[in-house]
């Protein structure tokens, strides 16, 4: 499974990459904001930083929701770096944006998706990535990790190449059960990949290794 970090801070990005198990990078206008970013021209040089830190891929956000805008910006953005993926919301003109890209062979991931026939139409269309957000499903009492696993079945059933992206995901636990049903990659916040680390037997255990070491007089 691919581990992606979904913020626009770069220093969480570099703590990521630099612990090595990043694998791509996502962003949306919300986290753009977040870290103060305004204007096209610093936008733009924003996800060029983001290339400059990661090996993998990078998700842009198309703001537009017609398709000549979806398409004149998903150009522009491509131009940044070979790393870049647009990402499009799952909307009737973002699925024709994701074949008119498809067929340009510009690689797209489907955002904003929140069903099994979302998810069908976004492979359709033949986008590379489709994210489903979790979180925000489990927030007004779906299971989320269902849909996944609903995606998970159609895709397997029809050899869709579309990787099952999932995302809005919010602890560990998320993380380990897109392991176990079989999500392609999980985009999450930076403290949500740490808590991986975390088991206060670990914790323990080193304190008396160390404190055993310590006897060895080496
Ligand atoms: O990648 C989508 C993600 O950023 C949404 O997360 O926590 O705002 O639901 P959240």
């Amino acid at each position: 499974m691919k581990f992606f970090i979904d913020t626009a801070n770069l220093r969480e990005i570099e703590e990521a990459h630099d612990l090595g198990v990043l694998d791509g990078v996502t962003t949306n206008p919300s986290l753009m904001a977040k870290e103060g970013i305004k204007g096209k021209s610093a936008i733009l040089a924003h996800y060029k930083a983001i290339c400059d830190i990661t090996d993998g891929d990078v998700s842009a956000e198309v703001i537009s929701t017609d398709l000549e805008g979806m398409i004149r910006e998903g150009e522009e953005l491509v131009k940044i770096d070979p790393k870049i993926v647009v990402k499009i919301p799952m909307i009737k003109e973002g699925v024709k944006a994701i074949s008119y890209f498809t067929k340009k062979g510009i690689r797209t991931n489907c955002t904003l998706v929140f069903s099994g026939g979302q998810a069908l139409l976004a492979a359709k269309a033949g986008a590379t990535y489709v994210s489903p957000f979790i979180g925000r499903l489990d927030d007004i009492s779906f299971d989320g990790m269902d849909l996944i696993h609903q995606i998970r079945t159609v895709y397997d059933n029809y050899g869709y190449e579309t990787q099952i992206l999932a995302a809005s995901i919010r602890h560990t636990i998320h993380i380990m059960k897109c392991a176990e049903v079989g999500a392609d990659v999980i985009t999450s916040p930076l403290s949500s990949i740490m808590g991986l680390l975390n088991h206060p037997l670990t914790t323990s255990g080193l304190e008396k290794f160390i404190s055993d070491a310590q006897k060895l007089n080496l």
